[in-house]
This record gives C-alpha cells, structure tokens and sequence, in this order.
C-alpha cells in the first residue's frame, strides 16, 4: 500500500549561517494493505516530517514515496487533491473547525469533494455511528471532551472512504484511559474496513497495544523495524531498548524490585522474559519441583501485543550455589529471556 524508497528531506535553513536540518534520511519502508504500522520516536526524529511526506504536505528532497499506486512526488493540481482524499489524517490538537457543529465538521470533507447534500446527511449519520458520536451530533467542539473531539477528528477523516489513514499523536493529548478507547476504535475500523494505518508516537504503549509492527526512527533515519513482538523480543538498537522497557519495567517497578530485593539480604533476583508460545511453559513450576532453590515471585506483568503476548517476570532465588548454578543452566536453556538484576 504505501512503498518509500531511499527518501530523505533536508530543510534548508532560512537564517544565515545556520546548517540545512537532515530531518529524513534514506528511508526504505514498505507498509502492507490492511496493517497497522507504527513509528517511534522521541521528539525531532523526524517522525512528522515522514508522515508528511505521505500525503504530499511535505515534498521530499530525495527518493521516491509511493502510496496507493500514486507516485507522491510526481502528482500536482487535482490529482494530489484526490490522493489526499485517499489519504487522511488526524492530529493532536484535533484540528476542527470550532464555529462549526460536530455534523458540519464530519460534513466538510464531504463538501469539499461535491458529495450532494442527502448523500452527505446519510454518510455523516454512518460515520457517527461507526465512532459512536449518538446524541452530540449539535454539540460545538468546544463542548466536547477531548475524546469525542478526536472522534470526530476520525469521523471526518473517513468521510471520503480514504485507503490509508495517517495519525500524528493522535493520542498524545489525551488521559491513559481515553487513549485506549481511542486506540480501541482505531483498530476497530481497521478490522472492519480493512483501512492501512499509520501512527506515530513517543509511547510504546500505542505500539504494544494496536500495531503490527513498528519502526523505530533516531535522527531522521529508521533505526530497527519489525513485529512489534520481536522486537519487544529482542530490542537491539539502545533507544528501542528504552522504548521497551516503558512497558516492561517502568520506573515503580523498578523501585518496588529493589525494595524488596533488599528485604531478603541475600540471593540472586532475575527478570524472567516470555514471549509468544514461550509465556505457555511452566517454567517456574519446574524450577522449583526440580532444583532444591527457594523462589519468590516479586513482580510480573503481561503485555498483549498484536502478534502474541509479551510477559516479564521477576523472581528472586536462593540456594547453595552447585543448585543455583544447575537452575540458571535449565533457564539459560529453556529459550526465554533471563537477564540478573541483583546477587547478593
Ligand atoms: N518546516 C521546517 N523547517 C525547518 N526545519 C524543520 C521543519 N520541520 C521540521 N524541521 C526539523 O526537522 C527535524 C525533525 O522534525 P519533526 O517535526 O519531523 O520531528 P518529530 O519526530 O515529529 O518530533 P516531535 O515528536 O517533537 O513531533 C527537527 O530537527 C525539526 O526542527
Ligand atoms: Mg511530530
């Protein structure tokens, strides 16, 4: 659906002096029909600009951008106006029209494309429908909640049957819980309509929670890209390490395992990781039916993914040591990741 090929922009810089911005640099990508594809990055890593790039806001300065068999920088006029309806997108701070009605902004795009009015009043009532918008048809944004804005932000992006639809933070300025309905209508309407979506983000949660994969951008260029599993599996850039441990051991986790690590004085504490058909095993039951260790479970968590699920777990053991050695051996042999945190 959507093919980038060694795209790069550069901003050449307006003040005097100062050095042209390389905010993309020679990205090959391809994101299939139907997928949710994610992209990651702190901030300045030129996440924008990429998604930009797709529905032609930005030109790139090299390479060449295919999506949905249109050839981005070679369109102009009225065939780049029809792409872009082909290609929606919604944003941060929502983007509406505020002297307008959550009906007339779902409507715009609809008049803009010279759908007659009864066609647009049948389409608009469908769309609210489908992001559950009954009842504040009338209402103005400004009497919204940040959720239902970004509802009628997808509403109006769908209007015109669009291919691909591209979100820019498109949770970012929401609470965690209207975050996850928010990402739970994304995916929604991704199963039903089989619509391609891209995100982008600063959190890993968004990633874990919706796509199927993910890339990972530092410094304008894709740094690792894969299933979203996998690469919860085995993150090998540095930054997508700390991307991943947003999820898998936030900073309370850590505080607590230490705390508790440093009420048994002694012994070893481990941070178990499954992943996929791994997470079935009775690892821990094993252990302790056949090694003669002590073993405490300190924390565990399980992260469902698109492509399976992804547990850590923190375990702290005690033994002589011939038996804890026996014990690491069957862990280090048994596939799942094991990393020592403490040994006391
Ligand atoms: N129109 C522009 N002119 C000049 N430089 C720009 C322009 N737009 C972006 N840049 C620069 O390009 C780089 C990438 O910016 P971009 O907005 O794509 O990053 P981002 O990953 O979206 O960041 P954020 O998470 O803060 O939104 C930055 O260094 C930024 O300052
Ligand atoms: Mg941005």
């Amino acid at each position: 659906m959507i093919s980038l090929s060694n795209v790069s922009k550069i901003y050449k810089s307006k003040l005097k002096g100062s050095q042209p911005v390389k905010a993309v640099q020679n990205i090959d990508l391809d994101v299939d029909k139907g997928e949710i594809f994610g992209i990651i990055g702190y901030s300045g890593a030129g996440k924008s600009t990429l998604i930009r790039m797709l529905n032609g806001l930005e030109a790139p300065t090299d390479g060449s951008i295919s999506v949905a068999g249109r050839e981005m920088s070679k369109i102009r006029g009225s065939e780049l106006r029809k792409a872009r309806q082909e290609i929606s997108m919604i944003f941060q701070h929502f983007n509406l029209l505020w002297s307008r009605t959550v009906r007339e902004n779902i409507a715009f795009p609809l008049e803009i494309a010279g759908v007659s009015r009864e066609q647009r009043l049948n389409r608009v009532d469908e769309l609210i429908k489908l992001v559950g918008l009954e009842g504040r048809e009338d209402a103005y944004p400004s009497q919204l909640s940040g959720g239902q804005k970004q509802r009628v932000g997808i509403a109006r992006a769908l209007a015109n049957n669009p291919k691909v639809l591209l979100c820019d933070e498109a949770t970012s300025a929401l609470d965690p819980q209207t975050t996850d309905s928010i990402l739970d209508l994304l995916q929604d309407i991704n199963e039903r309509l089989g619509l391609t979506i891209v995100l982008i983000t600063h959190e890993m949660h968004v990633i874990r929670k919706i796509c199927h994969r993910v890339a990972v951008m530092e410094g304008g260029q894709v740094v690792e890209l894969g299933k979203v599993l996998d690469v919860f599996k085995h993150p090998e850039k540095p930054i997508t390490k700390r991307f991943v441990q947003q999820i898998t051991e936030p900073e309370e986790t850590k505080d607590t395992i230490s705390h508790l690590a440093a009420e048994f004085g002694q012994g070893m504490v481990i941070q178990l990781s499954f992943a996929g058909d791994d997470a079935e095993k009775p690892v821990i039951t094993h252990l302790i039916r056949h090694f003669d260790v002590e073993v405490n479970i300190l924390q565990g968590k399980i992260s469902p993914t698109q492509n399976g699920s992804y547990g850590t777990l923190f375990i702290h053991m005690l033994g002589d040591e011939a038996e804890v050695s026996r014990a690491m051996a069957y862990l280090n042999e048994s596939k799942i990741g094991i990393e020592v945190i403490e040994n006391a």
